[in-house]
């Protein structure tokens, strides 16, 4: 063991005793003040930010867009110049309408959201698949359900962002309202009460294969409680570097859960985690 690694290890033998709780320093402050979308108010710019807020929040796109270099990271990449582009590539395999022009990157956004493997970005492919499959899940189905909607926020979003005039379509009064409605549903800062939701809250299945989702960026979990302690499932989840699982690169893994998760959700998980039969 290197110096680093007996320090960590004594480090969660001992929080392992003193309890979760010195873990996720950050449960006691007040929750951050999300702002809800108003149903008369979905005009482009509304769009836009509502698709912000999709893109870190429901959409869970930042857990793997990002400058981790796990996905593309389409906050900083040019995909003006880049979607255009994947449309006349030899390997593009989908039916989005048009090669050049904002409407074109829309309609590529959007079949990939819904089909990400129509075309997959070379070096991102699922192990062994050379690149003919992608490990993205498809966002309008569970485990992160976007409705169209919400799909085209987050076009609209992306498209601002790179510049583009946004070509999405506005929602109806009604379909707005809906949207609104389903927005003040969901509660972000309100603690989650059991496993399942704790993992669906964070996002765990768009990597791990848990719930049916088939998520393969992470290690199959099944079973896991008869390899790993408590103390360990906790150090995999809040400090997921500190050892990589064989066959896995460092730094996929978000490392920020322990500033997001609430010790009683932390402790769902862990005891989810060790009910996962073989
Ligand atoms: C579990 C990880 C993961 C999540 C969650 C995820 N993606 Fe992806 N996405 C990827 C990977 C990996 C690729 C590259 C492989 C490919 O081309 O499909 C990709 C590709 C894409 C592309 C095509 C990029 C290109 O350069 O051609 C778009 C657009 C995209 N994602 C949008 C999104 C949006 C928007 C969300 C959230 C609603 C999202 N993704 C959620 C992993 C993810
Ligand atoms: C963006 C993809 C991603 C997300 C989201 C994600 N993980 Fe992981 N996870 C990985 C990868 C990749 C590994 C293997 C590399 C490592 O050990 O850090 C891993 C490793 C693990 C391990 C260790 C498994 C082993 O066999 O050593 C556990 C436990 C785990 N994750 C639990 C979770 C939980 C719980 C969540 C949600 C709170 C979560 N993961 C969210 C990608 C992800």
């Amino acid at each position: 063991m290197t110096f680093a690694r007996v320090i960590i290890f004594s480090l969660f033998t001992l929080l392992a005793f003193t309890g979760f709780a010195n873990l996720v320093p950050q449960v006691q402050g007040d929750p951050p003040v999300e702002e809800k979308i108003d149903a008369g108010s979905l005009d482009m710019a509304g769009m836009v930010s509502f698709g912000e807020r999709l893109f870190s929040g429901k959409g869970t796109c930042t857990l793997c867009h990002n400058n981790l270099g796990r996905a593309p990271d389409l906050l900083e990449m040019d995909l003006a110049k880049a979607f255009p582009e994947r449309l006349t590539d030899a390997r593009y395999a989908g039916i989005a309408k048009g090669k050049t022009g904002a409407k074109a990157v829309e309609n590529y956004i959007i079949e990939s959201l819904k089909d990400p493997s129509k075309y997959v970005v070379a070096g991102f492919g699922k192990k062994g698949s050379s690149d003919s499959i992608s490990p993205m899940p498809k966002v309008d189905a569970a485990p992160i359900e976007l409705t169209n909607i919400e799909m085209n926020a987050v076009t609209a979003f992306l498209q601002d962002r790179a510049g583009l005039t946004p070509t999405v379509s506005l929602p109806s009064a009604e379909e707005a309202s809906a949207a609104s409605k389903s927005e003040d549903d969901e509660d972000e800062a309100e603690p989650v009460k059991t496993g399942v939701a704790a993992i669906e809250k964070y996002g765990c299945a768009t990597c791990h294969d848990l719930e049916g989702s088939e998520g393969d960026l992470g290690p199959k979990l099944n079973g896991i409680g008869n390899k790993m302690s408590d103390a360990k499932l906790v150090e995999a989840i809040v400090k997921p570097n500190a050892e990589i699982a064989e066959g896995y690169e460092a730094d996929t893994m978000p490392d920020d859960f322990g500033e997001q998760m609430r010790v009683s959700e932390l402790n769902l998980i862990v005891e989810y985690l060790k009910k996962l039969p073989e």
